[in-house]
């Protein structure tokens, strides 16, 4: 297999501790069977119980966020080297939420992808359009700057550990997936702009997720595309039957 699926969950402000444990107790037996890595992106407050958790099974713990810097004078912030010790493997970068709330930047999140890759988390970028930029047909331009922006001098042997995720923010959270060719057209795309910057067979090896309203109802489809690798799942993450059914697509 050139490229092993990954199906992430992405969490968001969402669980408490006590609810981490009931979520990751009825996920566990669930996905033990997946045959594609199984990740979960938790907020801070929940990583450690879920990396507790979750030792010796096949579900890995990712954070939502990470600052670029190593430490210092960056009150509220947490560090890349903060989360491996923790046993957090894997780091969600650039999500819309954050570009749109938070005021991340393709610089901002080229930073952090430099903090993760150096520490040896293993960063999931986000990329993706909004509604008006698509419906202008800005979507390939505006992906390119994202993609170009977020690999700025990384080299090769770093880029190959990137997972990157399309995540179209008129999909988010609103039910409206896009469709399987929709979704395959655009990340067949972002693999001919990573060509561009690595070549062609780099490209071939790295994994790209869909994101965006991803559920147990569409997630075949969206998997049997050719370019499509996996998922970052929101809302259906949060709950462990749902979650279960995507990561057994
Ligand atoms: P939903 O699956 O809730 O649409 O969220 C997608 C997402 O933003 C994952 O990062």
């Amino acid at each position: 297999m050139l490229r092993k699926p990954i199906i992430a969950g992405n969490w968001k402000m969402n669980n408490t501790i006590a609810e981490t444990e009931a979520l990751v107790k009825d996920l566990i037996p669930l996905v033990a069977d997946a045959k594609c890595d199984v990740v979960i992106c938790t907020p801070y407050t929940d990583l450690a119980k879920a990396v507790e958790l979750t030792k010796g099974t096949n579900i890995k713990v990712g954070a939502e966020n990470v600052h670029w810097a190593e430490k210092g004078a960056f009150t509220g912030e947490i560090s890349a080297k903060m989360l491996v010790e923790l046993g957090v493997e894997y780091v969600i970068i650039g999500h819309s939420e954050r570009r749109q709330y938070f005021g991340e930047t393709d610089a901002s999140v080229n930073m952090r992808t430099k903090a993760a890759l150096a520490a040896g988390l293993i960063p999931i970028v986000c990329v993706g359009e909004t509604l008006e930029q698509r419906e202008k047909n800005r979507t390939k331009a505006v992906i390119r700057k994202q993609i170009n922006g977020a690999f700025a001098d990384i080299p090769e042997e770093d880029a190959k550990k990137i997972v990157v995720a399309y995540e179209p923010v008129w999909a988010i959270g609103t039910g409206k997936t896009a469709t399987d060719e929709q979704a395959q057209e655009t990340i067949k795309n972002i693999r001919g702009m990573i060509a561009h910057l690595y070549g062609r067979k780099f490209a071939n090896r790295l994994r790209i997720q869909y994101g965006g309203s991803m559920n147990p109802k569409n997630v075949a489809g969206l998997m049997a595309q050719p370019d499509i690798d996996g998922g970052l799942i929101g809302g259906a993450s949060l709950k462990a039957e749902d979650f279960s059914k995507v990561v057994k697509y």
